[in-house]
């Protein structure tokens, strides 16, 4: 097939008319169905199930700490779950934190802590005139949300090939002391799917902030959340280099088993430097006697250590992958060939970023959304809802059935041809 971009009006018109029909045989089909959000699918849910069997109401309770995880106590997480996450998160138990069940929440609470306590001893946000984070774009739309809430400025940071655009990284925060953090995704990112490459996160631990409360939140979400076990990304351990670097006090780094065991009703957990530790438990102690243990001796029990994680992952990785694979197959077969978009074809992680010609995001979208096929909203992954270019979309494939992937992604092909006809023709005339 031509390039659209080298077809004549009369070709463009053609291919108009052929795909203006196609759309309407899609909508007159009274589709229903969601690509929109990073949610496990039903089967792999199934997966974690035998969690609710380990323990009973015959079952021992107690923790190896002596604790009865029935009761008050064991603030900062039970010493086998902060083992277990700590393998998980490449780090070491004193480093870790356990929480309830959101890495979302504990990155809330920090930047709330952070606007009515300060870092450290530092001067609470709330008292500066100007607060700004990083951004890399694009990104994950929650958080961009926490730092709109707060009113912190963002500044986008584009996404290279091999992580964010560290040159302009640097330029910020070695110079700018109202910038007090950003937001990192460093293993197939939410949505690009990129990986942070060695000297990426290097750079990373080299930063010499301006401000001493400039934190990065590295958030880890898809750590072992591999497509393809046979060609598993591995990046540098970011707290060790800091650690190394002297600078040991500029992480927060985030892990969850949302995407592990049950999304929403997993635990979740911080790790950071001692010193860290120390201050983020000085506040926790006010908000909570502890977290839920119960569900922290059940994960143990149930998943035991990093290889048994690795293993499950596995089993998540078999019913994910045919689906990426499908979407995969389907953009490559019915737009490589056109010059009219690019795409990621990501190793792990839970996404695919999709970009239009300039100007069609928002169109595609909506029109998805007209043959009953809802999707993140364009321009949701960078901050305030702007994409400068309206070009990116989020596609979302583990949720949907493989049938009914199927039938989103052609249309979505439809759409985002004959949105891209119409520009052209416009654009000619
Ligand atoms: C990058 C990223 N971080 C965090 C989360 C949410 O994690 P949790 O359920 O632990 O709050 C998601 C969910 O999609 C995510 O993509």
């Amino acid at each position: 097939m031509k390039k659209y971009t080298e077809m004549t009006k009369e070709e463009l018109r053609k291919e108009q008319e052929k795909l203006a029909a196609q759309f309407e045989a899609y909508k007159n089909t009274g589709l229903k169905l969601n690509i929109s959000r990073g949610v496990p699918c039903e089967q792999q849910l199934e997966l974690s199930m035998g969690m609710m069997d380990v323990l009973h109401s015959e079952a021992d309770y107690m923790s190896e700490n002596g604790q009865d995880t029935r009761s008050y106590g064991s603030l900062t997480g039970l010493p086998e779950a902060k083992a277990l996450m700590a393998e998980v998160m490449e780090t070491r138990p004193e480093n870790v934190i356990i929480f309830c069940d959101s890495s979302l929440n504990i990155m809330y609470d920090l930047i709330s802590k952070s606007f009515t306590h300060g870092v450290m001893g530092s001067t609470p946000w709330y008292k500066l005139d100007k607060v700004k984070f990083l951004c890399v774009v694009p990104g994950y739309d929650r958080h961009f949300a926490i730092t709109e809430y707060f009113g912190i400025e963002m500044v986008n940071i584009p996404m290279l090939d091999d992580g964010p655009d560290m040159d302009l990284v640097e330029e910020y925060v070695n110079n700018d002391a109202a910038v007090k953090g950003i937001w990192c995704v460093p293993k197939y990112s939410n949505p690009t799917g990129t990986v942070y490459s060695d000297e990426v996160v290097e750079r990373f631990s080299k930063l010499t902030p301006a401000a001493p409360d400039f934190r990065i939140y590295w958030d880890n979400a898809y750590n072992v959340h591999h497509l393809d076990f046979n060609h598993m990304h591995v990046i540098p351990e970011i707290l060790t280099l800091c650690r190394e670097q002297g600078r040991p006090d500029m992480v927060y780094k985030f892990g969850s088993f949302s995407k592990i065991s049950f999304s929403g009703s997993s635990i979740a957990a911080l790790a950071t430097s001692p010193a860290n530790v120390a201050d983020v438990t000085s506040q926790m102690k006010i908000q909570t006697i502890g977290h839920n243990k119960i569900n922290q001796l059940r994960h143990v029990r149930f998943f035991k250590n990093a290889q048994y994680v690795m293993m499950h992952m596995a089993k998540h990785a078999a019913i994910l992958k045919p689906k990426f694979d499908l979407v995969k197959m389907i953009l490559n077969r019915d737009l490589a060939e056109l010059g009219i978009a690019d795409w990621s074809e990501p190793d792990g992680g839970y996404f695919v970023s999709f970009n239009t010609l300039p100007g069609l995001a928002k169109k595609v979208v909506g029109m998805m959304k007209d043959a009953g096929v809802n999707m993140t909203p364009a321009g949701a992954t960078f901050p305030y809802g702007i994409d400068p270019e309206d070009r990116n979309i989020r596609i979302a494939p583990s949720y949907a059935s493989p049938s009914d992937l199927d039938t989103a992604i052609q249309l979505f092909t439809v759409c985002v041809r004959l949105c891209s006809t119409e520009k052209l023709l416009n654009e000619s005339n």
